[in-house]
């Protein structure tokens, strides 16, 4: 008997077919609801998303023949100027999410990380092609209710911090390596979910000192990879920290540009996601109270850009 595993809606493109079978859950067993080689038509698709099914399922030993699925798929539709923004958005975040799920339910999978870093490269080339996307990957939250609001946060600052790296000129190697550390920086707070998820103020003393640990967890999980760089390591260890020594875990003052935008738009992100703070609110607290945190500078151009691509 197989085990069932479940994939999303949302990365499974219209017309395309399937080389695997695919299942639909109902209370008291799994039912086959598409064969191996037979596509899913957009009828169905949206069939499915009006009865609010964001899941579908596979027996396990499909999982590979799946996510080979997913790499080309991202792959074709990289170039296929066709889909329309929040379709693309959708099957973009729905890959990265994927690839934030495998690379922490297994930290030395070097496929894995291949995928969060094929994820971060395919958010960049998207988002540079079709500014439209940006602001669907924004929205994206709202698109699949079951992704947690850590993998929801690595799409947003992975999207927002490239952006805004790509507007600073930074070369693309560099932008890239952003991307990837966005999407991979908090996966150490896996293992306390609700902290994480709880708003920053309600946290009592003893979960902040949990939620503080969170980027070295991350970095643990992650060290010793020969497939990772200890450039995207060193991002993710100081995406907490601040230039006021005031950050965590290391109180640094120093911060090179590119740590700078990725600790910037973390919190930003955790301000607006998880604390539910108003943007303009987040912006304010950002350059008045936190004033000598993030370089004002920087802190104007993220203003500016969030405002020019219609984020805020
Ligand atoms: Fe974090």
């Amino acid at each position: 008997m197989s085990n069932y595993v479940p994939i999303r809606l949302s990365t499974i493109r219209s017309e395309k077919a399937l080389d695997f079978s695919v299942y639909i859950k109902l209370p008291s067993k799994y039912l086959l609801y598409l064969n191996s080689g037979d596509a899913l038509d957009e009828e169905r698709i949206e069939s499915l998303k009006e009865r609010k099914v964001k899941r579908l399922y596979i027996a396990d030993i499909d999982e590979e023949a799946y996510l080979e699925f997913l790499d080309r798929a991202l792959q074709e539709f990289k170039e296929d100027p066709g889909p329309a923004p929040d379709k693309k958005a959708s099957l973009i975040a729905g890959y990265a999410s994927n690839a934030i799920e495998e690379v922490r339910r297994d930290p030395s999978s070097e496929k894995a990380f291949e995928r969060t870093k094929n994820a971060a490269e395919g958010i960049l080339e998207v988002i540079s092609r079709d500014p439209a996307v940006l602001l669907e990957l924004f929205k994206h939250e709202d698109d699949d209710q079951e992704a947690d609001v850590l993998l929801r946060s690595g799409v947003k600052v992975s999207t927002l911090a490239m952006k805004f790296a790509q507007s600073l000129e930074l070369k693309k190697e560099t932008i890239h390596e952003i991307g990837i550390a966005a999407l991979l920086r908090d996966i150490g707070a896996t293992k306390y979910p609700s902290v994480y998820a709880t708003k920053t103020e309600e946290h009592s003393a003893e979960e902040e000192k949990i939620y503080r640990q969170h980027p070295n967890d991350t970095v643990k999980a992650l060290s010793d990879r020969e497939f990772i760089s200890e450039k995207i390591l060193k991002l993710i260890q100081t995406h907490e920290e601040t230039l006021a020594g005031t950050g965590f875990p290391g109180k640094l003052t120093f911060l090179t540009q590119e740590e700078q935008i990725l600790s910037l738009v973390s919190a930003y992100d955790r301000m607006v996601t998880i604390d539910r703070i108003h943007y303009f609110e987040a912006l304010k607290t950002l350059k008045i109270e936190q004033v000598g945190h993030y370089n004002l500078e920087l802190l104007e151009k993220l203003s500016k850009l969030l405002v020019v691509e219609g984020l805020i």
